[in-house]
C-alpha cells in the first residue's frame, strides 16, 4: 500500500510562515546571515542590491547561492502567494516530445508548494517521469492513476505525499497507463473519467482534510490521445511549455485546434492560460527569435519569466528530486520559482487580471 496521506497540514491561508521583512520593498539585506528576510521576487534572491558596500569576505558566489538555497527551502522567498479563489486545475500539454512538460509540471508544483500552496501533481504519462522526478515509487503494483481512470478507484487511495516538500502531493503513473488509451475507448464517458474522479477527490478533501488543494497540475504524455483529452476535460486551464528551439511552434497549432474542439464539445471553460518558454539559451539569436515568435502568437499569455537551459534542471530527476530541492540556489530553481509566482499572481482566466480578479 502507498503512503496514503491522512490529512493535509493545517495552512488555512495557504501561505508560508510569515517572516519579518527588511523594509517596505521586501528587498533582502545583502550578506546578512541568520536574520530571516523576505524578498519580493526570485530575482531579488540572486541579485545583490546595487550599493557601494565592499563585499564581505564570505560574500562569494558560492556563499550567496548557499544563502539563497536556505531561503528557498525555508519558504522565505517573497511575499506570501495569494491563495486562488478556488482550486486551479492546470493541464500541462504539448504533444511535441521533450519540450519540458514534465520538468515544468514538477518544478512549478514544487515552487508553488515551497511558497505555501497545497499542490497535487497528477501524472498522466505512462512513462511516469513526473513520479520519478518527485521520488514517488511507481512500479507496476503501486496503486496509480491507471486504477483511477480504468478501474474507478477513488483518487485519494492513490495520492501520496512528496517527501521533502510539505504541501506537495502526487498521483503516480505506472506503465499500466500505456494500455489505458485503448481500454478507455470502449468505456462510458471515456473523455470525462478524470474530471469525475477529480471532482470526487475535491469533495473527499473537503470532508477529510482541513484545507483544500490550491493547484492541481496534470502532466500529459506527448500525444493528443484519450489521456490528454481526459486532462483537457478535467481542467479549465492549459499551460503550454514551448522549447526555445527551431520548430518550437510546430504542432502547437494542432494542440490549439484540439483545445478548441474539446472546448466546443466537452469543456466550455477550457482555455490556454499560460505559455512558458523552456530551455531558453540567452546567448543564441535563435532563442530570441523563437521567443519573439511565441510572444507574437500568444501575446500576454506567455510568462515574462523564461526557463534557461540548465544542467542542474536536467540532473535533478536522476536523484528523484525537483531542481527546487536538488539545487535551490541555482538559476533553474530561481526561474521556476519566479515563473510559479508570476502564474499564481495572474487569475485563472489569464494575464489580464491579477489573482482572484481583484486588482
Ligand atoms: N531547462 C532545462 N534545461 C536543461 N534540460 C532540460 C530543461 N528542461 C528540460 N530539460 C531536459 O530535457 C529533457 C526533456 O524534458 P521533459 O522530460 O520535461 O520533457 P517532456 O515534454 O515532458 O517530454 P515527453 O514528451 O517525453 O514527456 C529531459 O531530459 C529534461 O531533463
Ligand atoms: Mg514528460
Amino acid at each position: 500500500m502507498p503512503d496514503v496521506p491522512t490529512g493535509l497540514p493545517n495552512m488555512p491561508s495557504g501561505v508560508p510562515t510569515a517572516v519579518p521583512t527588511s523594509g517596505a520593498t521586501g528587498v533582502p539585506s545583502a550578506g546578512v546571515t541568520g536574520v530571516p528576510t523576505v524578498v519580493r521576487t526570485a530575482q531579488d534572491l540572486a541579485v545583490r542590491p546595487d550599493d557601494d558596500t565592499p563585499p564581505e569576505p564570505d560574500d562569494t558566489p558560492i556563499a550567496r547561492a548557499a544563502e539563497t538555497a536556505v531561503r528557498v527551502l525555508a519558504g522565505r522567498v517573497g511575499d506570501p502567494l495569494p491563495p486562488p479563489a478556488q482550486t486551479r486545475v492546470i493541464t500541462v500539454a504539448n504533444q511535441k516530445g521533450g519540450v519540458g512538460k514534465t520538468t515544468t509540471t514538477v518544478n512549478m508544483a514544487a515552487a508553488l508548494a515551497l511558497q505555501g500552496a497545497q499542490v497535487l501533481v497528477l501524472d498522466l504519462d505512462p512513462q511516469g517521469n513526473a513520479s520519478t522526478a518527485l521520488g514517488v515509487i511507481h512500479h507496476a503494483e503501486v496503486p496509480s492513476v491507471y486504477d483511477v481512470l480504468v478501474e474507478g478507484r477513488p483518487m485519494h487511495e492513490v495520492v501520496v505525499s512528496v517527501e521533502g516538500i510539505p504541501g506537495l502531493w502526487c498521483a503516480p503513473a505506472t506503465i499500466d497507463l500505456a494500455g489505458a488509451e485503448i481500454e478507455l475507448v470502449s468505456m462510458v464517458a471515456r473523455e470525462s473519467r478524470l474530471q469525475r474522479s477529480l471532482q470526487a477527490y475535491a469533495t473527499w478533501c473537503g470532508e477529510n482534510r482541513e484545507t483544500r488543494l490550491d493547484y492541481v497540475l496534470i502532466d500529459c504524455p506527448p500525444s493528443l490521445g484519450l489521456l490528454t483529452v481526459n486532462a483537457l476535460v478535467a481542467a479549465p486551464e492549459v499551460l503550454i511549455p514551448i522549447q526555445s528551439e527551431y520548430y518550437a511552434l510546430e504542432g502547437v497549432g494542432q494542440l490549439v485546434r484540439n483545445i478548441e474542439l474539446v472546448k466546443a464539445h466537452l469543456n466550455p471553460d477550457l482555455h490556454v492560460s499560460t505559455v512558458l518558454l523552456t530551455m531558453y539559451d540567452a546567448r543564441t539569436r535563435l532563442a530570441a527569435q523563437v521567443a519573439d515568435e511565441v510572444r507574437t502568437h500568444f501575446a500576454a499569455t506567455v510568462l515574462r519569466t523564461s526557463i534557461p537551459r540548465s544542467v542542474r534542471i536536467s540532473e535533478a530527476p536522476s536523484y528523484g528530486q525537483t531542481v527546487m530541492t536538488y539545487d535551490p540556489g541555482s538559476t533553474g530553481a530561481l526561474s521556476y520559482l519566479e515563473a510559479a509566482r508570476e502564474m499564481a499572481l495572474r487569475s485563472a482566466r489569464g494575464p489580464e487580471q491579477a489573482a482572484g480578479g481583484t486588482a
